[in-house]
């Protein structure tokens, strides 16, 4: 069945794209000056959510730094709740060791792919390893995650849109919307 236009499914606008546009800037700029005098910055997008986030916060970094991907994902994904199992569907191309690594997620939500994530990635000894996220669904954390940056915290609602997926369409929009809830429901129940 193909996709309906995201119109029937928008509840309402959660961050529209020139707040959020304002805020990875504003991200941009911080990270660049943190990492100032650290050399050999890379960051590390989780696919595919990160993909629009990345693209965007890496324009405003005004430090020399490389990027690479990594695709991990939760056992029985589908819906936008983890299982606590992750694995890892696409490692890096490129060793970090020694090297400044900053995590590119568009989203927290239990923290366990993050937790997954920062075990594999920490065991690899890069010089440093921080987090930045776009979205911090904060409510539904299971386990403790050092976040470093942050670009909204939300509540507890199914969001789509600027990378965020239902059903793997709607990663385009450039706002992040609320999904109606009988249309949440709908893709829950398949
Ligand atoms: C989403 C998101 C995070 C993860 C967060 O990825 O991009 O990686 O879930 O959830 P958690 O904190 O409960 O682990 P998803 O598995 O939906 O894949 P996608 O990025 O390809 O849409």
């Amino acid at each position: 069945m193909p996709a309906p236009p995201y119109q029937e499914l928008l509840d309402y606008v959660l961050i529209d794209a020139e707040r959020l546009q304002a805020r990875i800037a504003e991200l941009g700029k911080q990270i660049s000056s943190d990492y100032q005098h650290d050399n050999d910055l890379i960051l590390i997008g989780i696919l595919k959510g990160s993909l629009l986030f990345m693209s965007d916060l890496m324009r405003h970094i005004t430090v020399a730094h490389t990027i690479d991907f990594m695709d991990v994902t939760s056992y029985g994904a589908g819906v936008r709740s983890s299982t606590g199992m992750v694995r890892i569907l696409m490692d890096l191309q490129v060793p970090i060791e020694k090297r400044n690594v900053l995590i590119v997620e568009d989203i927290i939500d239990s923290g366990r792919t993050l937790e997954y994530v920062l075990r594999l990635l920490g065991a690899r000894r890069p010089a440093s390893l921080r987090v930045c996220t776009l979205l911090d669904k904060f409510e539904r954390r299971e386990v403790i995650i050092p976040v470093d940056y942050t670009g909204f915290k939300i509540p507890n609602v199914f969001v789509f849109g600027y990378g965020l997926d239902i059903d793997e369409y709607y990663r385009n929009l450039p706002f992040i919307g609320v999904v109606k809830p009988e249309a949440a429901i709908n893709f829950i129940n398949g």
